[in-house]
């Protein structure tokens, strides 16, 4: 399939262009700056392009199945999420092409809990994520509310880190997954494979779903 990567460079974004590249798709990896290209693996295709600029989202999602997101902003700007996020849903709209966005876990809520959201429980989320936990949250919001947008928001568990590519996982929806430790936790490369996953074959539609061990 033909993808475009926004947020390829990135932490979550890298890993997502290597599970592609090794599946066989046609990835387009996006960075703002081109002397990036180079961290880029074999075969990626690297287009510069900034993502709060709803041109550059038309013109580098044209003729492509799927626009993956895995955008964070710099530290301090936690904010721009939002601006970010209104352009690519504003640049997909009333198109053919798929958007799965990779997200945060902050909108997702605590089980066992009355509906408490992740964000607003500091055993899941410290005070120095606590802002871009909210902006997560109000990514999903506006997916939520977009109609002409062929969209999936997929939710990490509260902890995300770089690791082992094990290929396996477990899916939920609303709710935080917890192991039997009570912690949530998958790595960078196996979000990666339940997003491919969810590329190929298509589960969820207008919605959220979380993946965690
Ligand atoms: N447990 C959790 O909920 C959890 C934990 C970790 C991450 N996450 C989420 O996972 C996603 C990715 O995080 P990450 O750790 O991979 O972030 P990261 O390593 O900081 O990478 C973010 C990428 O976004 C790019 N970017 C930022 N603004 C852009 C713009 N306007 N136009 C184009 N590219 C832009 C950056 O490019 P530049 O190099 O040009 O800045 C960078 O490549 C985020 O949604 C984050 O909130 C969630």
């Amino acid at each position: 399939m033909k993808t475009t990567i926004f947020g390829a460079t990135g932490n979550v974004g890298s890993r997502i262009v290597k599970e592609a590249l090794m599946r066989g798709h046609k990835v387009t990896a996006v960075a703002r700056d081109e002397k990036k290209f180079s961290t880029l693996p074999q075969g990626a295709v690297g287009r510069t392009g900034d993502v709060s600029n709803p041109e550059d989202i038309v013109l580098l999602s044209k003729g492509q199945d799927v626009v993956i997101s895995a955008i964070r902003p710099r530290p301090g700007n936690e904010n721009q999420l939002v601006e970010t996020t209104r352009s690519i849903l504003a640049g997909l709209a009333n198109t053919n092409v798929r958007l799965i966005i990779s997200g945060g876990a902050g909108s997702l809520i605590v089980p066992g809990t009355e509906n408490r959201l992740v964000v607003n429980d500091p055993e899941f989320v410290y005070p120095s994520f606590r802002d871009i936990a909210l902006a997560c949250v109000e990514q999903y919001q506006l997916c939520e509310a977009k109609e002409n947008v062929d969209w999936v928001y997929l939710c990490p568990p509260a902890v995300l880190k770089p690791g082992k590519r094990t290929g396996t996982y477990r899916t939920g929806k609303d709710h935080l997954l917890l192991n039997t430790d009570g912690k949530s936790v998958i790595s960078m490369e196996d979000l990666a494979v339940a997003l491919m996953d969810e590329v190929e074959q298509p589960t969820h539609n207008r919605e959220r779903f979380t993946v965690a061990y």
